[in-house]
């Protein structure tokens, strides 16, 4: 990971000591970064929604910050025939669209053309079938000729298509990595859809790359807010002493979303809420909370670290889950009335998990999981709860009970965290009241123009795997669900208002435990003013 994170603290020491809002400092150029070496970017997927709105908007934003070298070239494959110009046109498109609906993740409203053109001067579309021999004899005629000799194959493609074209790509002979140049496999989620999906595609990878080689993405790794989970933890001493299961009594991670199923229930009748998000984004966030320190920031330390974390994962049963699926609500229809769902589907677009991490930090802590669509609010966050004081010094005082200390880190739509504890309120009598200091990212950092994969797909090139899984994690990760996903007999689904919490089996599977989920609107007014999903 690069150490931008490091770099950003030290410019804005100035600003630290100040808690109130100050003119932000001008943005920051990427001081201390470098062009990425050279290398021929091939996306299979070239027509893609990926492409259009992430990769190109990524690669936008690494030309116009001078991230990447000027030998750089990009090809698109992708079934049909089409002239290069009409993809760059359709690209074009895409991204005035995208840049004038969401201007901060861009680096203005109006497109910095000479960034932009820089981009579109070296795409290249190359029709081919993902699954014919014929399009990797022509595609490695192609290479043979590209400016570099470094290639990386994006694979923004169907989970179907994935093994397949590793098999060309290797039968190819085009993973084999000659003359110190690198071939690198670039593999979006989902990563298999249970233990054995995920080990047989590791394993036709494997076949033909390196693991050094392989970069599965999940892409709340290139979250600036979940990179920040590490800083927090690792960079301050004030944390890691209370970080333990003797001074913490349970974390919650949320990721809640208003949307639907946006177009892609089709997609969604086969994944699921569960697969979608708790092997992967939520485990991802979990591991950055749960792992020891690393002894260094490189790569292999730190997926050690999470690695271990993963193995220690008690094995999900029934009793840990709870799935959910909404019906019509005050935000509207209900999920099976979705276009490109079943009307009698029982897919879940809740789920809430009860996850254990058996290790001598952790033992005995729950780690409550949540992750809905059409839910009331957008969040995603992790509560820290910690355990009540010890004794009730003010027991002869009207005090009827403390609010635990709760530590949010904020990931999405806030960016930030807060700390919720106890005062005096003023006044004659000893009376306790719960207040909040936040932290808000704003408050500090000028906003970077970010759609979330330029970190990864610069990190793909400069050769540094830290914010990638790698396969054991992989396979871990759902070796701890693999239970639920085969159950002996179907785990229930129950049904939510579209625009509700959730369901009400989730707070009950809390209320067994004495605890309740922290309120999805708790912290609605803490720097939630204009941030859309
Ligand atoms: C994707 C899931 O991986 O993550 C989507 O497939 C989900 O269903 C999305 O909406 C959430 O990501 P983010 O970054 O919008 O929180």
């Amino acid at each position: 990971m690069s150490n931008e994170a490091n770099e950003a603290n030290q410019s804005n020491q100035a600003n630290q000591s100040n808690q109130t809002k100050q003119s932000n400092p001008a943005p920051e150029t990427c001081a201390g970064k470098h062009p990425a070496p050279p290398c021929t970017l091939v996306i299979f997927g070239a027509g893609g929604d990926l492409t259009k709105r992430l990769l190109m908007p990524s690669l936008y934003n690494l030309a116009a910050d001078k991230l990447l070298d000027d030998d750089m070239q990009i090809i698109g494959v992708n079934h049909g025939e089409r002239e290069t110009s009409e993809w760059r046109d359709e690209l074009t498109q895409s991204l005035r669209k995208f840049a004038a609906d969401k201007a901060a993740t861009f680096h203005t409203t109006q497109l910095n053309e000479q960034a932009w053109s820089w981009v579109t001067q070296r795409l290249e579309y190359f029709p081919g079938e993902f699954t014919e021999d014929e399009t990797f004899a022509r595609l490695k005629e192609r290479l043979a000729k590209a400016k570099s000799g470094n290639v990386l194959f994006y694979l923004a493609v169907g989970a179907r298509f994935f093994s397949p074209i590793v098999e060309h790509l290797g039968a190819a002979g085009l993973l084999e990595e000659k003359d110190g140049n690198f071939r690198r496999l670039v593999i979006e989620k989902p990563f298999g859809s249970d233990l054995a999906s995920a080990r047989e595609l590791n394993g036709c990878i494997l076949k033909y790359a390196g693991e050094s080689q392989v970069y599965r993405i999940d892409h709340f790794l290139g979250k600036d807010t979940v990179q920040s989970i590490l800083a927090v933890r690792f960079a301050n001493a004030m944390f890691e002493p209370i970080w333990r299961r003797e001074y913490i009594d349970n974390v919650q991670i949320t990721a809640a979303e208003t949307i639907g199923v946006e177009g892609r229930g089709k997609f969604y009748e086969q994944t699921g809420a569960f697969r979608d998000m708790l092997p992967n984004h939520l485990f991802q966030l979990l591991g950055m909370v749960a792992m020891e320190p690393p002894n260094s920031f490189d790569a292999e330390s730190v997926r050690d670290k999470k690695a271990e974390v993963f193995d220690a994962i008690k094995p999900l049963s029934a009793n840990d889950v709870v799935l959910g699926q909404y019906e019509a609500g005050p935000a509207g229809p209900g999920y099976r009335e979705e276009a490109g769902v079943d009307p009698d589907s029982r897919t879940e677009t809740y789920a809430a998990a009860r996850v254990y991490v058996d290790n001598w930090r952790w033992a005995g802590v729950p780690f409550y999981l949540r992750t809905g669509k059409r839910l009331s609010e957008r969040r995603t966050e992790i509560s820290i709860q910690l355990k009540a004081v010890p004794f009730l010094l003010f027991r002869d005082t009207p005090v009827d009970a403390l609010t635990p200390n709760v530590f949010t880190l904020r990931i999405d739509p806030a960016h930030g965290t807060t700390f919720d504890f106890n005062v005096k309120v003023p006044g004659p009598v000893m009376q306790i009241g719960k207040v909040r200091s936040a932290f808000n990212y704003a408050d500090f950092f000028a906003e970077r123009a970010n759609v979330g994969y330029e970190t990864l797909l610069y990190d793909c090139m400069l050769g540094d795997e830290t914010l990638f899984q790698r396969a054991d994690s992989i396979e871990t990760a759902w070796a701890a669900v693999d239970r639920v996903l085969h159950p002996d007999s179907p785990l229930p689904v129950r049904g939510y208002a579209a625009g509700s919490a959730g369901p009400a089996e989730a707070d009950q599977m809390l209320a067994q435990d004495g605890r309740t989920w922290r309120s999805l609107t708790e912290t609605r007014d803490t720097h939630d003013a204009g941030k859309k999903d």
